[in-house]
This record gives structure tokens, C-alpha cells and sequence, in this order.
């Protein structure tokens, strides 16, 4: 279904009990004052998942994993499960982000394992895609999107399709205070839809498309008003209450 979201990832930000209190501090400004109608999704690190999990009101705002593995369990030191996130309380989790790819070497078909593994355990991925700035310069960024999207989605059955979540995050627009501009995003998020139901038909219309780099208050309005545009992923200003308010409200 598509959905108005706003997603606050935390990335490795926040010890415990400052992100238990970051959230305690969200979740009251959004019962305060927060826009209805807005899916409301905080991804703090792991370790603080199950206690984010229990002082947010479940109602209002649900709770993401950064990431997850590719098996379901056993001998994967350091790594985390689907099925322990969905144990811990979360709803979502986020995949394929750019730091992800560029830190970490995670390709299109690890991600494609990723994406399969949460659906099994009933997290709706929130799949990052998006082009870095020479990919861009070279005018390659509907091809790069293109391959992020087809190699990882398109053979899922269209009942899991239903349930992928697709954040579009420009890499050079990521924590550099550079944002697309609200024609670039809507340009990119139509390319996506399009894209999308070239395979899936009329289920394309139900896709929720996310912005993510450099999104804050002063300009939440302006891409949310785009008819693709159906919320963001927000990074720096997720750690602010108050920032991550004017974003829920830039609906
Ligand atoms: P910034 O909002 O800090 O640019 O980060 C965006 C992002 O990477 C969200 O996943």
C-alpha cells in the first residue's frame, strides 16, 4: 500500500541511553504534534531496537533495522538476522544503503539475498538505490538505478513486490548538505515508478518512493510535493527531535 513514510536513520550515531531518549523525545513531539498521516519509522543501531521498540507508542511510529544477513542463522559471527530484528520488535529494515555498497562491498546480489531473507521473516525492506556523483556527471545514473532496481526486484513474486518499501538516495547528495533539487527527485522517482511498472503492472502506482540526502525541514515541503515523492529516508536531521518533527510535518 502506498504510504506517506518518514524514516529516521540513525546510522552509528547515539549510545544507548541518548537513543532511548531521542526516542522518547519523538514520540512525544509526533503524538503532540505530528502529521497523521504520516508513517512514522526510527532505525537506531541494533543494540537499541527492542528498547526504542518499547517506549514508542507502536501506533505511531514503527522501528527499522539498519541491516541483516543474508542467512537465516548459525555460525555468521556478527551478524543479524531478519527473524532477530522481527524478534526485537522491528517492522522494517533498511538495505542496500550507499554506505553499505561503498564500506561493506555489498553488491546487487547480496542485497537481492537480503531482500528475500527479510520478507521471509515479515520486515518490509526499505531498499536504498541511487547514483554516486561521477555516475551522474556521466550521465549514467538511469542506468546505475536501473540495474539496482531490475537485479534485486524483478523476480520477486508480485505479492512480495507489494510489500518493498524503495528509498531513492543520490550518493553525493548524502550528509553533504547538497540536496537534489525537487525536480531532479521527481524526475528520478518517476523513472522508477515507470521502471517499476514496466514488471509490475498497476502494483507500481502502490510503491512508496523515498528521498534520502540532505533532507531537512526547509525543504521537506518542496520534494514531499512532488506526486512521486512519497516521503523521505533522513540521516543527519533524524537526530533531532525538533528537525525530524519538520520533516514528518513537510507533508
Ligand atoms: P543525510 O540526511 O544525513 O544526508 O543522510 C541521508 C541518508 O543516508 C539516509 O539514509
Amino acid at each position: 500500500m502506498r504510504q506517506k513514510i518518514v524514516a529516521g536513520n540513525w546510522k552509528m550515531n547515539k549510545t544507548y541511553q541518548e537513543g532511548i531518549d531521542l526516542a522518547i523525545e519523538i514520540d512525544k513531539l509526533v503524538a503532540e504534534k505530528g502529521n497523521k498521516n504520516v508513517t512514522v519509522v526510527v532505525s537506531p543501531p541494533f543494540t537499541h531496537i527492542a528498547e526504542v521498540n518499547k517506549v514508542v507508542n507502536n501506533d505511531r511510529i514503527s522501528v527499522a533495522g539498519q541491516n541483516c544477513a543474508t542467512e537465516t542463522s548459525g555460525a555468521y559471527t556478527g551478524e543479524i538476522s531478519a527473524e532477530m530484528l522481527w524478534s526485537a520488535g522491528a517492522d522494517y529494515v533498511i538495505l542496500g544503503h550507499s554506505e553499505r555498497r561503498s564500506y561493506y562491498g555489498e553488491t546487487n546480489e547480496l542485497l537481492k539475498a537480503k531482500i528475500r531473507k527479510a520478507l521471509e521473516f515479515n520486515l518490509t525492506p526499505i531498499y536504498c538505490v541511487g547514483e554516486v556523483l561521477e555516475e551522474r556527471e556521466a550521465n549514467k545514473h538511469f542506468d546505475v538505478i536501473k540495474e539496482q532496481l531490475e537485479t534485486v526486484l524483478f523476480d520477486l513474486d508480485k505479492e512480495d513486490f507489494e510489500k518493498v518499501v524503495i528509498a531513492y538516495e543520490p550518493v553525493w547528495a548524502i550528509g553533504t548538505g547538497k540536496t537534489a533539487s525537487a525536480a531532479q527527485a521527481q524526475e528520478i522517482h518517476k523513472f522508477i515508478r515507470d521502471l517499476l511498472a514496466k514488471k509490475f503492472g498497476g502494483l507500481a502506482q502502490n510503491t512508496s518512493i523515498l528521498y534520502g540526502g540532505s533532507c531537512k525541514p526547509s525543504n521537506a515541503k518542496e520534494l514531499f510535493a512532488n506526486p512521486d515523492v512519497d516521503g523521505g529516508l533522513i540521516g543527519g536531521a533524524a537526530l533531532t527531535a525538533e528537525d525530524f518533527l519538520g520533516i514528518i510535518n513537510g507533508f
